[in-house]
């Protein structure tokens, strides 16, 4: 479901409004055009203008009684506006208008943030709904709108996440990514099979739906040199294979397709912001499973272009599909730069947790310009290192590499899962983001709601769109 609530700007704010949002410290001067006693209340209420913070008050509105919320801003840098605005969404689940009058400062950050938390994915109806509408008065048209296109396109990601893999098999994927309006080019398992895709097939040879690899184009209208590959790790369900996972670990794992997610939900975003570099993505989409058909512990594979990787734990599967991508991307795609985006290790979320995403990079300042995203779109992200020491670990006694480490003795399995993908991203500038601890959330909180997160989306319409 796309987020329903929309958002739009009004000039002023409309008589006998419902429910209005005013900052704390509004040049609206409430005293005088809402006849409220603004200082005494929020002394009464010992507000302390904090982002988040809000006083609700009931006022006499056409006969009814409407509510001003009083909404702190914090400091007023984009961080605590999101929080204001996500605060005000959530206070106005179940209403049908809420009108805000807009606060100084980043407002594109501000309204992305009130939509976001007004996502929700429901099968079935119950609960309150989100808020019909947000008006914006007195707010840039142009920043309300970026917001929307921002905000849509990370829903689009989270509802693909949040769909169950009864419903999302690779070939549902492909279909839902041929839909978002670039041109989109479907390898189904014949022609994987014929063009040597032997990672992504390999994983996708104990399910009963088979695999697919999607490729998305988009060319800006002003041409232009620059070429940015996405690929992005689809797995519509990872159950392990026959290298099982438990239940507890298994049940999330309908989400393991959240960086390819990313990819389609950004491809489709990049025209309406107007991004001045082509970007193609490149999804690989298996589901792993366990069958009498599928991969075993010890089998060797061959990747396209040839490397072979003997598969000593087929849960690790992730890097598997992710390197056929990658070297197709090197060999045929001729990127000035290429980033990869997969919830590749549970080790990741031991080092960083759930807030704060990994970044991996060959290339300091691609590392630099996705840093500098992460802060400004709030999907933050941390730099972790490719040490070097610790490439022994994916070595084999009889295929190229390894998929895993066979014993324990380097550990640190985020930074091998990393070193094992630079092997097939070549001599380009590639970066590697590691999603597993922030693809998808426990809590409904913010701009968050519980399950996918879509984080990825805002962090690479930022880098490809302001670059
Ligand atoms: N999809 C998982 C990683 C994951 C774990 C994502 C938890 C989201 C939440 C990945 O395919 C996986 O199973 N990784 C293994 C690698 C191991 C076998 C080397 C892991 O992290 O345990
Ligand atoms: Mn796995
Ligand atoms: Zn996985």
């Amino acid at each position: 479901m796309p987020i329903e609530t929309t958002a739009s700007v009004v000039a002023q704010v409309p008589d006998g409004a419902e429910l209005l949002a005013v900052p704390f410290d509004s040049t609206l001067s409430p005293e005088v055009e809402l006849h409220l006693p603004v200082s005494d209340l929020l002394a009464h209420y010992e507000a302390k203008g904090e982002a988040g913070e809000i006083v609700e008050v009931p006022v006499a509105r056409g006969g009814g009684v409407g509510r001003v919320l009083l909404y702190g801003v914090g400091d007023g840098s984009p961080r605590a506006l999101r929080k204001a605005g996500a605060a005000l969404a959530r206070r106005a689940k179940g209403r049908d208008t809420l009108t805000v009058v807009a606060p100084d400062g980043d407002v594109a950050a501000f309204a992305e943030a009130a939509l976001l938390a007004a996502y929700s994915f429901k099968i079935g109806n119950g609960g309150k709904k989100p808020v019909r509408a947000l008006a914006f008065a007195g707010a840039d048209a142009a920043q309300v709108r970026r917001a929307q296109v921002v905000a849509q396109a990370v829903a689009l990601a989270r509802d693909l996440a949040n769909t169950p893999s009864s419903v999302k098999n690779p070939a549902w994927l492909a279909e839902r990514a041929a839909e978002v309006g670039v041109p989109a080019r479907i390898w189904d398992e014949e022609q994987l099979q014929a063009d040597g895709f032997g990672g992504i097939l390999a994983v996708g040879r104990g399910s009963a739906s088979p695999p697919r690899l999607i490729q998305l184009s988009y060319t800006p209208a002003e041409p232009t040199d620059r070429h940015v590959v996405l690929v992005g790790k689809g797995i519509t369900f990872d159950s392990g294979g026959l290298s099982l996972k438990p239940n507890e670990n298994m049940k999330t794992q309908k989400t393991d397709m959240a960086g390819g997610a990313v990819v389609i939900a950004v491809l489709g975003a990049l025209a309406e912001l107007g991004a001045p570099v082509r970007v193609t993505g490149l999804i690989a989409s298996a589901e792993n499973m366990p069958s009498g058909t599928a991969q075993r512990p010890s089998d060797v594979i061959k990747h396209y272009g040839g490397r072979t990787v003997e598969v000593l734990n087929t849960d690790a599967e992730g890097r598997l599909v992710l390197a056929d991508a990658l070297a197709y991307a090197d060999a045929v795609l001729d990127p000035d730069e290429v980033v990869d985006i997969a919830t590749l290790t549970g080790a990741i979320t031991v080092a960083l947790g759930r807030n704060v995403g990994a970044v991996y990079a060959s290339d300091d300042v691609l590392a630099k310009r996705l840093l500098d995203a992460g802060q400004v779109s709030d999907d933050r992200l941390w730099r972790m290192p490719l040490i070097e020491d610790y490439t022994p670990a994916l070595e084999s006694s009889i295929a190229d590499l390894a998929n895993v480490e066979a014993g324990s003795r380097f550990g640190a399995g985020s930074i091998t899962a990393a070193l094992f993908l630079r092997e097939f991203a070549g001599r380009r500038p590639w970066a590697h983001l590691d999603i597993a601890g922030v693809g998808r959330s426990t809590v409904d909180e913010g701009t968050l709601t519980k399950g996918a997160t879509g984080f990825g989306v805002r962090l690479l319409l930022e880098w490809l769109t302001r670059a």
